[in-house]
């Protein structure tokens, strides 16, 4: 398979702005520059979309060293990843900045917002109990955030403008695999005592939903919400599950393809309830299984462990410089560190999310 070419999406973005164009009748002579059909994009959740917020935050749940950042311009931001993570191919398939700021990174201002900002937290999940693990930011702060970037654009843009930005901008929502991997099994909350899987599974399904449902009640229209990815195949479940041979821990990938069946669920109910939202789920989990089981389609080598140090257990402050191990080309490597996946891939699951957008949100 030919790598995504964000090129290709402008084109498609394109294409479809002019169809659109062509129904109309009295169509003006078009503008020497069109404005993107997307002002923005908003994104919420954890470290697979977190573009560097836990920088200004004083938890041991750190990416802003290297090698992390590597293989990007500006080195290490605080993303998890040797360069870029889905929201940032996103933004520039529609056409915006290639790199959507964090929130909290004081280098930005508002007037970068405008197109794009991050209220993600690495370490955080549905489950407030998630993010006191690692001391960062819990979901419902990220909505808070949301509030209060909304204010300042009023102020910056003015109040329609503001509104129309909130309301055409693509959310990106990504969280859950912690609420599972750094919570529940990790027993480190009491959530095991207190929840069977299958109503700890019922418990974060309706926190989605509550969440799904306050970014509604303030403005965002167009939402794209990723399901739990293979939990089980994350080199450091792997790396835990060595003594039966190193594979995937199928019974957590159980848990998150039980726990996807009702987000699935929860969203087609949403979209039924609330009146213009445009919500979609976010296949994340087939999209990892299928590369996982043909990763020559990407040109990968290697799907079991992380190109960071050993490749085993490493992330955060393990996965640091001083590591000889760490890999040469991490193009080669489905993960870049024992829970996170390499640039190469970021960008293919950004593909399809854009197309997911492109054919079902606009
Ligand atoms: C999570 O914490 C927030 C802030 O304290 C609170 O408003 C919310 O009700 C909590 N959620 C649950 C399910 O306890
Ligand atoms: C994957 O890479 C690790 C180290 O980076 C290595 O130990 C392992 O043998 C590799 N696995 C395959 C299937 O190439």
């Amino acid at each position: 398979m030919a790598r995504p070419t964000p090129a290709l999406l402008l084109l498609l973005l394109a294409v479809t702005a002019a169809a659109a164009a062509s129904y109309s009748t009295t169509a003006p002579a078009p503008a020497p520059r069109k404005k993107p059909a997307v002002p923005a994009v908003i994104v919420f959740g954890d470290s697979t979309v977190d573009t560097g917020n836990n920088n200004a935050l004083g938890t041991v749940l750190k990416s802003n060293f290297p090698p992390y950042g590597r293989d990007l311009r500006g080195g290490a931001t605080g993303r998890f990843c040797n360069g870029r993570l889905p929201p940032d191919f996103v933004s520039e398939a529609l056409g915006l900045p290639p790199l959507v700021p964090a929130y909290l990174d004081p280098a930005y201002g508002i007037k970068d917002f405008a197109t794009g900002v991050c209220f993600a937290s690495a370490g955080t999940g549905l489950d407030n109990a998630t993010a006191s693990v690692l001391a960062v930011i819990p979901l419902w702060k990220e909505v808070e955030y949301f509030k209060e970037y909304q204010s300042r654009l009023a102020k910056h843009a003015g109040r329609g403008r503001a509104r129309r930005i909130v309301a055409n901008a693509v959310y990106i929502v990504s969280i859950g695999t912690n609420d599972f991997l750094e919570n529940y099994y990790l027993l480190v909350t009491g959530r095991f005592a207190e929840f069977s899987v299958d109503a700890y599974q019922d418990f974060l399904v309706a926190r989605a939903e509550e969440f799904l449902t306050a970014i509604y009640r303030l403005g965002a229209r167009r939402v794209t919400f990723a399901g739990l990815s293979a939990i089980g195949c994350v080199p450091l479940e792997r790396t835990l599950n060595l003594l039966r041979g190193g594979g995937c821990i199928e019974e957590y990938n159980q848990v998150a393809r039980d726990y996807n069946v009702k987000v699935k669920a929860m969203i087609a109910r949403l979209r039924a309830e609330l009146p213009g939202f445009k919500l979609a789920y976010i296949n994340v989990y087939d999209n990892m299984i299928n590369l996982i089981n043909n990763p020559s389609k990407l040109g990968l080598e290697n799907v079991s462990e992380g190109c960071c140090a050993t490749g085993k257990i490493e992330m955060g402050y393990m996965c640091n410089d001083k590591s000889p191990m760490t890999c040469e080309d991490a193009d080669k490597y489905f993960f870049w560190d024992s829970f996170h996946p390499t640039e190469k891939v970021n960008r293919f699951f950004a593909r399809s999310t854009t197309e997911l957008f492109l054919k079902e949100l606009l």
